[in-house]
């Protein structure tokens, strides 16, 4: 068996789902954004606010090549996570890498931003910067499922497109 890896734009549910999927499949969960909070003891905005970004970054690569040597789990990784090659790679082969999709226009003007320092933008700025990550996720999913009209109904989505 392989991890289960889900990636996406913030707010597009990943933790969520990855809550649920892990719960249903009866095995492990690692959110990254919680693993590395734990491991730092303090917040995402706080790591942000007080190391910057490149800090963050380095973590989750330092996350990535952990994870792929652990027993298959449910990875649901922060929205970034993808976007740097060292962190993601490997995972891949270990793992069957899930992109959802869910509607920017429709993240930004539904979830709540608080807590995600990349996300206190307007939203000219968030549907940019998912322009440039969108072919990202595309690159490295190995399937795409739109999310549903709540959790659980991506999570069955997510079961039907798993080998
Ligand atoms: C980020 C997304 C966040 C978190 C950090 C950076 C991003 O995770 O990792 O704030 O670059 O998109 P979520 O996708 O869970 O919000």
């Amino acid at each position: 068996m392989k991890h289960i890896v889900l990636i996406g734009m913030m707010g597009c549910g990943k933790s969520t789902c990855g809550a649920l999927l892990s719960q249903q499949l009866g095995i492990g969960l690692m959110d990254t954004d919680t693993y590395i909070e734990t491991r730092e003891g303090r917040s995402i905005t706080e790591i942000f606010a007080q190391e910057g970004e490149p800090y963050f970054r380095m973590l989750e690569k330092a996350v990535g090549q952990e994870v792929g040597q652990m027993s298959p789990m449910v990875i649901a990784c922060g929205g970034g996570f993808p976007l740097q090659t060292e962190a993601i790679t490997p995972l891949k082969g270990v793992s069957h890498v899930v992109f959802l999709y869910r509607d920017p226009v429709e993240i930004y003007q539904n979830v709540a931003m608080s807590g995600r320092p990349l996300g206190q933008e307007t939203q000219e700025a968030f549907l940019s910067r998912y322009q440039q990550r969108e072919p990202i996720y595309r690159k490295w999913a190995d399937q795409v499922v739109n999310v549903g009209v709540n959790p659980q109904e991506t999570v069955d989505r997510i079961l039907e497109v798993l080998p």
